[in-house]
């Protein structure tokens, strides 16, 4: 089936923590923005008008694979320019792949000023299906009461040397501090939880309730037990959960920030948000009983995937990244991979790789300030992540999930091969999204099977802004055979911005 959604990019008020009045990015005058609900084979539309009128906008369809679709993924200046005020732009793509993904902006830090949402694939194929009677989507998310223009310009600045972040004022569960669900005794949920947020990991429980997860970044997982599980930004996870049979008592579920993620930590932050299982609205909502660190959530580097895909072979290519903060000569702080801060090409990078003929495989046509690195169809990749920062960062990659081979733990330094590599899984599990520890290292492996333009980025927002960012061609004279002709409406929005592109 086609499914369409038209969507009218708006500025519109909100105060979900009940603290402060702010203009948020919303979709037809509302929010929350809606979710967005295919099924597994369907073909998604969405008809984008930008109505902000002082800001371009993009979307992104996190997790999404965009097979022969590079086009339609949204970030900009990498697959396509901004869509600016007044214009319309129609993402058209077929989705197949099942489970629990969102969708953001993808243009300057735009998405944490409200402009995200809930991205969800059923599946009638489901090996789950038989399992639940009900589902339940939560996101999760930090909340600034400062736009993100605003604080951007706090962030990269000489009053900034140490690139401290923003600090959220509030954590919110489905967009509000007040969350109530009702749930009815016996039952069981498929509860979808996301991390919508820009930068906050959290800790999430519901008190006198497990959790069976299912799935992970839209990766079906062997069914595995957790009490508690930690979702950074842009992580996904469905569970089963199991009400009680009787209603003698509500329970409050906590999403609780990861606070070693922040360099400062302001007087009045409540970095906590609670939520109900409403067995009885006549009975009250009770205060948690535990909110104190340390916490001890599931480990996904123990989850299994459910098809038990085994681990690729050897890799063709592996590229070291290795992760600084540092000053540069205007006193801000900056992110790197090796040593590249990223900034953004004129022309979208897509849009290189479609023009430049055969040299698009010379990675140097992209300009360095891209960190672009080329695949050959088909090839075998590891990422080796060298944290050399004392923060967390949950890397994600577009296009593609990985294998997750290794994750070290905190201040093991730079990953040593010979050391390490027998202890790689048979059946790594997979995600999209992960979070690399303080001082650590991670490997990750995929295959390089989705010829297109896809990011590699730390998922805090400051670190976008920052330059924490990489960019694959991947099979590039593979996209310019195969790739549809350009929509019009991209290369209006090119045109918009004074780039030149062959249609
Ligand atoms: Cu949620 Cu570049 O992505």
């Amino acid at each position: 089936a086609t499914v369409t959604y038209d969507f009218n990019v708006t500025w519109v008020t909100a105060n979900p923590d009940g603290q402060k009045e702010r203009p948020t990015v919303g979709i037809n005058g509302q929010w929350p923005i809606p979710a967005i609900h295919v099924n597994v084979g369907d073909r998604l539309v969405v008809n984008v008008l930008n109505l902000l009128g002082n800001q371009s906008t993009s979307l992104h369809f996190h997790g999404l694979f965009m097979q022969n679709a590079t086009h339609m993924d949204g970030p900009v200046q990498v697959s396509q320019c901004p869509i600016p005020p007044g214009a319309r732009f129609t993402y058209d793509f077929v989705v197949d792949q099942p489970g629990t993904y969102w969708y953001h902006s993808h243009i300057h830090g735009q998405y944490p000023d409200g402009l995200r949402g809930t991205f969800l694939v059923h599946d009638p194929h489901s090996p789950f299906k038989d399992m639940y009677d009900a589902e339940l989507v939560l996101p999760v998310s930090d909340w600034y009461h400062d736009q993100m223009h605003n604080l951007r310009a706090i962030l990269i600045s000489k009053a900034n040397p140490t690139g401290a972040e923003p600090v959220p004022n509030a954590a919110l569960i489905n967009e509000t501090q007040d969350l109530s669900i009702a749930v009815e005794p016996g039952k069981t949920y498929l509860v979808r939880m996301v991390n919508i947020g820009a930068f906050a990991g959290q800790y999430i429980w519901f008190e006198g309730h497990n959790m069976t997860i299912l799935e992970v970044d839209g990766v079906y997982t062997q069914p595995a037990e957790a009490s508690m599980i930690y979702l950074s930004a842009a992580q996904r996870c469905s569970f089963l959960l199991t009400t009680r049979n009787d209603t003698s008592a509500n329970f409050p579920m906590v999403a609780s920030m990861d606070i070693d993620l922040f360099d400062q930590m302001p007087d009045d932050l409540n970095w906590n948000v609670t939520g109900w299982l409403v067995y009885d609205a006549a009975k009250p909502r009770p205060d948690p009983a535990v909110l104190a660190a340390p916490f001890d959530p599931f480990d996904d580097m123990a989850l299994v995937p459910w098809d038990n895909q085994t681990r690729f072979g050897e890799p063709d290519h592996s590229f070291a990244l290795d992760v600084v903060m540092e000053n540069l000569g205007d006193g801000a702080n900056y992110a790197f991979f090796n040593d590249i801060t990223y900034t953004s090409p004129k022309v979208p990078t897509l849009y290189t790789v479609l023009t430049a003929g055969d040299l698009a495989t010379n990675p140097a046509i992209y300009g360095g300030h891209t960190h672009t690195m080329v695949l050959a169809k088909d090839e075998i990749v590891d990422i080796v992540v060298n944290n050399r920062d004392p923060g967390k960062h949950p890397f994600h990659l577009h296009g593609h999930n990985f294998q997750v081979l290794w994750r070290s733990d905190d201040d093991a330094g730079i990953f040593a091969a010979a050391n390490t590599t027998a202890a790689f899984p048979a059946t790594p599990m997979r995600r999209d999204t992960v979070v690399v520890h303080p001082g650590g290292n991670m490997v990750l492996r995929f295959k390089a099977d989705n010829p297109g333009v896809w990011l590699f980025h730390c998922h805090i927002e400051w670190h976008v802004q920052s330059g924490l960012v990489a960019t694959f061609v991947e099979a590039p004279l593979d996209i310019q055979q195969s790739l549809p002709a350009l929509p019009a409406d991209h290369l209006a929005a090119c045109a918009a911005a004074g780039v030149m592109v062959e249609g």
